[in-house]
């Protein structure tokens, strides 16, 4: 049985649907769960957002990131990756998850190879990107990087895994959610339907459709700490979990013998992610620097993404053999290391054009800014002999 839902807070726009997806969603009898839906529409090879690299991240492009602002974020990152690394004798990784556009990779190396060229000689940078399309721009971008640099997936890793650090700035985000939606009764799995089934320009619609087992909904439950009982949330109440994270971290775990994970990602406690109050999840689509909480409309054109919940990313981790280091707001973790200083030196009229020095302050202060970037987490994990003291980012800020 299907029953068709609307999220509240929008109405979507009946528009043409692709007819790639008429065709897999017909081959699949008519629906497919969200999840599989968000696989296609972000990574299929030929129609997906990021699979065919059609999703640009800039000032000029889908949305910004905190590199797409300039160097300052990697500037103020570079001391704690290179804290981490010189406590690893031998050949080391900088492994980047999702690199986007490589900016953020092109500019960490640039700083570590102009400030610990030692530890520049032993380092190679590696690129963990599924998506061949944001790949080949990546090419593009990194290829005067000063390190060695190749493209591998995780499994390849694993065959020689590798010592040193794992970046995951804002890809653990782009996986793919489960959403699933309390009808008042029954927890159902919410699906991608096409409607009128045999119409011959159907449309897309979010349907509630089969009921979860309890096994399935025990995760949710322990994450919502028994509050409220089911009965107590507004019909239609719909939020996402993450049946991707522990896959990847596995993956993630089997390719590092010896170092740190580092996500950095929107990201909530389960008591907060999984509030009554929030009715209709986390998930947004992004294109051309506007946001929407639709997330069928032009299929594969938009970014989709959903939060992390921190509780969850948690026990995934432990389960795969990380160890958590600690996590604070991005805000903390940049003042740490050494933010202000920066701001300072900028205040104090450091050589250069002044549109440039207005620029880099700009950009200092949107990165901590608590109502967008200095609100996200960072969360650090270790594996391996030596990795579990608290990061520099957690310490007090360096006065001197
Ligand atoms: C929002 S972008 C992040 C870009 C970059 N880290 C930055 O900060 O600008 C997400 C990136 O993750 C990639 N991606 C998606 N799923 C992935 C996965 N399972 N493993 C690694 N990368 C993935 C996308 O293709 C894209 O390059």
């Amino acid at each position: 049985m299907t029953v068709p839902v609307s999220p509240p807070g929008f109405a979507p726009v009946p528009r043409p649907v692709p007819a790639w997806l008429v065709q897999r969603l017909r081959a699949a009898g008519g629906q497919v769960s969200f999840l599989t839906f968000m696989e296609w529409v972000l990574h299929d090879p030929l129609h997906g957002a990021y699979g065919r690299g059609r999703l640009r991240i800039g000032p000029q492009g889908d949305f910004v990131t905190a590199p797409a602002l300039g160097d300052e974020f990697a500037a103020l990152l570079a001391p704690q990756i290179a804290d981490w690394l010189e406590q690893i004798p031998g050949p080391l990784a900088l492994v980047e998850a999702g690199p986007g556009e490589g900016q953020l990779a092109a500019q960490v190396s640039e700083a570590v190879t102009r400030q610990w060229p030692a530890l520049a000689r032993r380092l190679e940078l590696v690129l963990v990107e599924p998506n061949a399309g944001m790949a080949l721009r990546q090419r593009q971008r990194l290829a005067g990087c000063g390190l060695p640099c190749r493209w591998v997936s995780f499994r390849e890793l694993a065959q020689a895994p590798v010592r040193g650090v794992i970046l995951a700035h804002e890809v653990l985000d782009a996986l793919a959610v489960e959403r699933i939606v309390w009808d008042g009764v029954d927890w159902r799995r919410q699906e991608v339907a096409l409607v009128p089934a045999d119409d011959p320009s159907p449309q897309l619609a979010l349907t509630a459709g089969a009921t979860l087992e309890a096994a399935e909904l025990e995760p949710l439950l322990a994450l919502m700490q028994g509050q409220p009982p089911p009965g107590g949330l507004p019909s239609s109440w719909c939020t996402e979990l993450h049946p991707g994270l522990a896959p990847w971290l596995a993956e993630a775990a089997a390719a590092l013998d010896q170092g740190q994970l580092l996500v950095i990602d929107y990201a909530l406690e389960a008591w907060r992610y999984y509030a009554p109050a929030r009715a209709n999840g986390t998930l947004m689509a992004y294109r051309n620097q506007q946001a929407s909480p639709d997330p069928l409309q032009d299929p594969g054109e938009w970014d989709l993404t959903a939060h992390l919940c921190i509780d969850s990313l948690e026990a995934a981790a432990r389960a795969t053999g990380w160890q958590p280091l600690g996590g604070c707001r991005q805000g903390e973790a940049l003042l740490a290391l050494g933010l202000a200083g920066r701001l300072h030196g900028l205040q104090r009229g450091e050589a250069g054009p002044l549109a440039e020095l207005l620029g880099r302050r700009e950009a200092l202060l949107r990165l901590v800014d608590p109502r967008a970037l200095g609100d996200f987490r960072w969360l650090a994990y270790g594996r391996g002999p030596g990795t579990g003291a608290p990061p520099r980012f957690l310490q007090e800020p360096d006065q001197s």
